[in-house]
């Protein structure tokens, strides 16, 4: 009798501790802080990451976990003030020359001018498919919610749950999509002065640094990738699956991206006559 309530109480035992684990998942436990001499820092009990960016530096981190598809939610908020010349990122990429990559990009700016949200994605390390925007809010005063929805059929990317591109999987008509090199999670913080600021005009003001982004409640629907398998098993037919892995846009939503497309794209190189992309065409 005292051996069977005893291992109750040490299952129930097992059980808050697994819950409490649950519950601390944070970036402590998501992400390693992999350059920058000290100027990448986890704060808040896991909460919170600052990267941080000087003259002589910036800074990033990385997922621990490789990921095959996934619905990755960051909060960021962006360098406050004068940014200009620097470049604040929230991407996936995995590795070797004909890696994958999907890229959500941040090229600051002047106090008071707009950022420049850059998009892009590299199918077998092939990119140069930037969709760019001016944001509807002032990234710098708040954090924001920038979504990455990567599953067989589609790369979707959403801001404030805004879907603002969708990139639709056209492998049957040849055109190559990232479904077989798992990927991880990067963030950055660095200085491009040559190019980011109005193609370079603008340089960084190293008076006033150091700039620093923050990054805070990461989630993640996602098949996390371990010594090659998938922990969402095989995902060639994605039907009964989790939904976020054949999520697509209704038509709600498909009229809200329409919407910020038409007022707030500043660039899109579908729209690039010396190149028009065959993904473009099929829409
Ligand atoms: C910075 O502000 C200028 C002036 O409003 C604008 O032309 C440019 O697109 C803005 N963003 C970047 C990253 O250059
Ligand atoms: C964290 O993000 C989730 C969505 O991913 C959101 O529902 C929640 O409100 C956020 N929490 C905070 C404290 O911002």
């Amino acid at each position: 009798m005292a051996s069977f309530l005893l291992s109750r109480l040490s299952l129930v035992f097992l059980i808050i501790m697994f819950l409490s684990v649950a519950c601390l998942a944070n970036f402590y436990n998501d992400f390693d802080i992999t350059w920058g001499d000290g100027r990448g820092q986890i704060l808040d009990n896991g909460n919170l990451i600052t990267l941080s960016l000087d003259k002589n530096s910036g800074s990033g981190f990385e997922s621990k976990n490789e990921y095959l598809f996934g619905k990755l939610t960051m909060q960021i908020k962006l360098i406050h003030k004068n940014s200009a010349g620097t470049v604040t990122s929230y991407y996936l990429s995995s590795k070797g020359p004909t890696w994958d990559e999907i890229d959500f990009e941040f090229f600051g700016n002047l106090s008071g001018d707009p950022y420049i949200l850059n998009t892009n994605v590299f199918t077998q390390g092939i990119g140069h498919r930037e969709q760019q925007f001016y944001l509807w809010f002032d990234p710098t005063i708040d954090f924001h919610t920038y979504t990455i929805l990567w599953n067989p059929h589609r790369i979707i990317w959403s801001v404030d749950g805004i879907p603002i591109r969708e990139f639709k999987n056209h492998e049957s008509r040849g055109v190559t999509f990232p479904k077989n090199q798992p990927m991880k999670i990067y963030a950055t913080l660095w200085d491009a002065e040559e190019w980011a600021t109005r193609g370079g005009l603008v340089k960084t003001d190293w008076s006033q640094a150091p700039f620093t982004a923050s990054y805070k409640n990461f989630s993640a629907e996602a098949c996390i990738v371990y010594s090659g398998v998938s922990s969402c098993g095989d995902t060639s037919n994605t039907l009964g699956l989790a939904p976020w892995l054949s999520e697509e846009l209704d038509t709600t939503s498909r009229k809200k991206m329409k919407f910020v497309r038409n007022k707030h794209m500043t660039y899109n190189y579908c729209s690039d006559s010396k190149r028009s992309p065959t993904e473009c065409k099929l829409g």
